[in-house]
């Protein structure tokens, strides 16, 4: 098993160059599905999430890999299959994208449920009410959907009784072929929804209102190829802004969307940190010492991202004062506190609810991830940490942090993958 061994209290100093968003390039190569040309990601990242829709893909009959360092090529000429195996489906939660992508594509699709992070109960009941009213019979057995739209998808009006990024994007996918038109009242706003909608417009498809509450989907006969680049990942950004703030380091992240990042840079500007930003670009300082902030709520788009949630909190573990976090999103979010506890963080929590006392100094530990953004957790306090933090369970990281020990050792951390 693989582990990242960081020697901690090392300043980080130079430029990060951002990869390309997973949130946008799963739904994006789900969406390659629907497409019977070919079509090519740039900035797509290589990392284990983006593996494992390739593996799909090629599993559904389509072909998916990288051509050059980070652009994918797909092409879904023809669908041969239409049941998606549970040992795939069990890979990640962004599996479920090909269930819109497929139905939408040959009007049948058999899943299991999918897998992903740990992060409390992660159903998928919105996602299928909606497809219900788009003409989709579901039969739930064993584990087993089976999914049919015998008449064809037809378009419908679906109002979601909370912004689901997931259901937004599913619901998008099997509506871009679908015949009629469909309206999605309380859409999720975040920015991988627009850039979902950026790529399937580039095939030919109708969508407008994405990044708005509500979306307008035109169903159109059929889908061409493009090239298309994937959004700058920003809790990717967010993760290693807050590797600087903990380290006390001086960064720039480049090939960025400050735009996007607005309530996570707020929260850096209130510790201390200083924040100079262009169009692509953060120039970032860490302030020394770090402060508290005022609590931290995790909400949707353009709220506090949940994703930001286990870094940022890595961060404030050394800050003056006290922060307080509440998980609105996830119910089951905290699990890299047990482990930061074991560096020497003074964190309390319950519930929904954590608060973090900062403490002077935090020590190396052996500690283990236990989902993707909580891993980064770790990392980011293994790096701010007097002496050796041994972390166990990268796979997790993996997920979604390309290459990340070079990334940061680029930087002038001391980490190494053994
Ligand atoms: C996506 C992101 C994930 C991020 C999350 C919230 C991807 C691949 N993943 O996850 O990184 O943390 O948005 O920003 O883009 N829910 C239901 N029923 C459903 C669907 C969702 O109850 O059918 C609940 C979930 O359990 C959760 C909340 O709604 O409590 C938000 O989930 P959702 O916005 O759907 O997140 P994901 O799409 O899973």
């Amino acid at each position: 098993m693989q582990k990242f061994i960081i020697n901690g209290g090392k300043k980080l100093s130079g430029e990060i160059r951002i990869q390309g968003a997973k949130n946008s390039a799963l739904p994006i190569m789900a969406a390659s599905v629907l497409c019977g040309e070919e079509i090519t990601l740039h900035n797509c990242p290589r990392i284990s999430d983006v593996y494992a829709a390739m593996r799909i893909l090629t599993y559904l009959g389509c072909k998916a890999g990288f051509e050059d360092k980070n652009a994918a090529v797909l092409k879904a000429e023809t669908v041969s299959e239409t049941n998606i195996s549970d040992e795939l489906m069990r890979e990640m939660r962004s599996s479920v994208f090909f269930l819109g992508a497929v139905l939408g594509r040959t009007g049948k699709c058999r899943i299991t449920l999918p897998g992903g992070c740990d992060l409390g109960p992660r159903p998928i009941d919105m996602h299928l009410a909606a497809l219900r009213r788009m003409g989709v019979t579901i039969k739930e057995e064993y584990g087993v959907l089976d999914c049919t739209a015998e008449n064809g998808l037809k378009g419908a009006n679906i109002t979601l009784s909370f912004p689901s990024v997931g259901t937004t994007e599913n619901i998008m996918l099997a509506a871009v072929l679908a015949e009629g038109t469909t309206v999605i009242q309380n859409a999720a706003r975040e920015p991988e929804i627009a850039d979902l909608a950026g790529l399937l417009n580039s095939c030919g498809a109708k969508i407008s209102g994405a990044g708005c509450g509500r979306m307008v989907i035109k169903g159109v006969k059929k889908l061409h190829g493009c090239e298309y680049r994937i959004m700058p990942d920003r809790i990717v950004c967010a993760t290693y802004l807050s590797c600087a703030a903990a380290s006390g380091g001086e960064i720039v992240a480049s090939c960025c969307r400050p735009s996007d990042m607005e309530s996570v840079i707020s929260i850096f500007e209130q510790m201390g940190c200083i924040i100079h930003s262009s169009e692509d670009k953060i120039y970032f300082s860490a302030g020394y010492p770090l402060k508290a902030v005022s609590p931290i709520r995790t909400m949707v788009y353009p709220g506090f991202p949940t994703d930001a949630q286990a870094v940022v909190m890595a961060a404030l573990c050394k800050a003056r004062g006290t922060s307080v976090f509440v998980e609105n999103i996830f119910e089951n979010r905290f699990k890299h506190v047990g482990e930061l506890c074991r560096m020497g963080a003074d964190i309390l929590a319950e519930g929904k609810t954590a608060i973090v006392r900062g403490v002077d100094r935090i020590y190396g530990a052996k500690v283990c991830a236990s989902d993707l953004r909580g891993g980064a957790g770790l990392v980011t306090a293994a790096l701010s940490a007097e002496g050796t933090s041994e972390i166990s369970n990268i796979r997790y990281i993996d997920r979604g942090y390309e290459e990340m020990e070079n990334v940061l050792s680029s930087v002038g951390a001391d980490m190494i993958r053994v």
